[in-house]
């Protein structure tokens, strides 16, 4: 059992920039659902997967909102996009600022920031922890609630969202057990929002 309330502080610290872009939603999904995978991936670290998934869009704070929507979700090559560097590079410099403050190590902060930089543009992972906090990124998106926010960011329906997530996002997860997670949740998520009809 992971004791997640040793990350409290550093909710605390990040909290006021958690509320751009729906961080605030994303986050502790996504945290949650890093945990899930933690709990499947016995080898990867937890320390360093739930401080970076913790942290890895407060960078989004430091950019305007209608910049976010038009270039790093609705431009052509919107994963190599000038604000989606931005947001990682971003997230590092505040990061590091937040875990230095708390005390955490060096060699902890160093490899944190090493899957925040690079999480959305880098096109391999670099390793395990790497592997989890992306997918942990992404499963949010097949719940009800991630479906809801991240088709409003693409300009989509629920429905062709759905169907982008099963065609483009379900096969480039990096672990089977995220795949499996995915392909249920996204049945749910269908018959919950009545997407046979709608
Ligand atoms: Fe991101
Ligand atoms: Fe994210």
């Amino acid at each position: 059992m992971i004791d997640l309330t040793r990350y409290d502080p550093v909710w605390a610290a990040a909290e006021p920039y958690m509320r751009a872009r729906k961080n605030d939603v994303h986050v502790p999904l996504s945290f949650d659902w890093c945990v899930t995978l933690l709990e499947h991936y016995p080898k990867a670290d937890v320390d360093i997967c739930l401080l970076a998934i913790l942290l890895h869009d407060i960078g989004w704070h430091s950019i305007d909102h209608g910049e976010i929507v038009s270039q790093g979700f609705r431009s052509e090559n919107y994963l190599q996009s000038d604000v989606r560097c931005l947001h990682e590079a971003e997230g590092v410099r505040m990061g590091t600022e937040i875990l230095q403050d708390l005390g955490w190590s060096a060699t902890t902060i160093d490899a944190v920031c090493e899957i925040i930089d690079g999480h959305d543009t880098r096109p391999d992972p670099h390793h395990l922890n790497d592997r989890i906090v992306r997918d942990a990124d992404k499963l949010w998106r097949f719940e009800v609630t991630g479906m809801g926010i991240a088709s409003e960011w693409f300009g989509k329906n629920p429905h062709e969202y759905a169907d982008r997530l099963e065609s483009a996002i379900l096969p480039k997860l990096e672990t089977d057990y995220a795949k499996t997670l995915a392909a249920d949740a996204l049945v749910s998520s269908r018959r919950r929002l009545k997407l046979h009809v709608l």
